[in-house]
């Protein structure tokens, strides 16, 4: 990748070219950026390249000939270079045009200054213009910059695994997951235990989700365009359900922490495990697993009188007498699964409809089916999953 930047101050740009990643990705090789310098091809004895506007107003506008000449001199007519004036009229820089660039045999920056460049030059010698964002700089100089590290980037061999930049953020049509390195913990704050576990599935798993609810979070438009599977979609549901839970239970005092699918998912087998004594849960699974999955099989174990229970309003007592610190809530139909600090209030239960309860140590169940003819229904396990 060949770039060339024009400019009235190369020096702006010299310092961040030779350094980090950039810098090796010039010296290796592997793009080659040149600076010239625009008022080297000024024909006026003052070396002046700019002049007032015609009609009037505020500033200088950088005259049409230093420009033309300097690039005309200074592109290889053999060669295919894309020639973009950085300006903030200009089509907005993001990771697919960066991607579209990156294609280039050549680049031709041109920096602005002033109040910008005469109209004729960017007709001479300019394909595009091209704004990092919709805000005003003084000049092209930092732009260029940007335009440069992004694309030098996607050039095979300037970062040091091709895969660190296959599953970034935009990249992935997505925003990325959050990232951690050592140490474990870092004054009292540690890091989520799935990434300590050294499972690949479910660590891919848990960034997917973090990647999905970040951009459902900060930058919705996203979802509008980027690649998702049925998978994505189906979890995006439950995380935006998962949202109106939270801001629910918010709403009534109670604080709780979602879980990650992953765990959601598993919570019911492991559920169906504690509450369910070892000797019947053979014959429970076979009679209980082909219904309706989740708080379904639980309930229906409990109905078969496969694990033990109690009914009601007698239920809700010994609930709320154990009073447990902190319980798993499940809500079956939407597939999720929350921490919370306290007890429920009733009322709050009545609203959620399915839900099933336990305390952390999962000694203690209680399962709302939200249907008339079934449940509440409360156990207590001795067992631990
Ligand atoms: C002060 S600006 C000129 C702004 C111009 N008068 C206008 O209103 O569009 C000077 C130069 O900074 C550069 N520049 C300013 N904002 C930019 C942006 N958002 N993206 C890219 N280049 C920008 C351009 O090269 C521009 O010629």
């Amino acid at each position: 990748m060949k770039i060339k930047v024009f400019t009235l101050f190369p020096d702006m740009l010299r310092p961040m070219l030779s350094e980090s990643i950039l810098g090796r990705a010039i010296k290796a090789g592997l793009i080659s950026v040149e600076l010239i310098n625009i008022r080297d091809y000024t024909l006026d004895k003052h070396r002046s390249t700019d002049d007032y506007p015609f009609g009037g107003g505020a500033g200088m506008v950088m005259m049409a000939q230093p420009i033309v000449d300097a690039i005309r001199q200074n592109t290889d007519p053999g060669l295919r270079a894309r020639r973009i004036y950085l300006s903030p009229r200009g089509r907005r820089l993001d990771q697919g045009v960066v991607e579209e660039l990156a294609r280039e045999e050549a680049l031709v920056l041109l920096c602005g200054h002033y109040e910008g460049v005469d109209q004729r030059a960017l007709d001479s010698v300019i394909d595009e213009e091209l704004s990092i964002g919709d805000y005003v700089l003084t000049g092209g100089e930092l732009g260029a910059l940007v335009v440069i590290d992004a694309v030098a980037r996607l050039v095979p061999g300037v970062l040091g695994s091709d895969a660190s930049s296959a599953d970034e953020s935009f990249t992935t049509g997505l925003l990325e997951y959050p990232q951690y390195t050592r140490p474990a913990d870092f004054r009292g704050q540690g890091v989520p235990e799935v990434l300590l576990g050294g499972n690949h599935a479910d660590i891919a798993a848990w960034r997917r989700e973090q990647a999905l609810e970040l951009t459902l979070m900060r930058r919705p438009e996203l979802l509008d365009t980027a690649p998702l599977t049925d998978a994505d979609r189906a979890l995006l549901r439950r995380i935006r359900r998962g949202r109106e839970v939270e801001a629910l239970l918010k709403s009534h005092g109670v604080e709780a922490e979602r879980l990650e699918m992953r765990l959601a998912d598993q919570w019911p087998k492991a559920w169906f495990a504690a509450f369910v004594p070892e000797e019947r849960r053979k014959a429970a699974k076979k009679e209980c697993f082909s219904g309706r999955r989740h708080v379904g099989f639980l309930w229906r174990a409990f109905a078969m009188g496969f694990a033990e229970a109690l009914e009601g309003d007698a239920a809700r007592r010994a609930w709320a007498e154990a009073r447990p610190d902190a319980c798993a809530l499940c809500l079956p139909d939407d597939g999720l699964l929350f921490r919370v600090a306290g007890a429920l209030p009733d009322a709050l239960l009545d609203r959620l409809g399915d839900v099933a309860l336990a305390d952390e140590a999962m000694r203690r169940t209680f399962v709302a089916t939200g249907r008339r003819d079934a449940g509440p229904y409360y156990s207590i396990s001795e067992e631990t999953p």
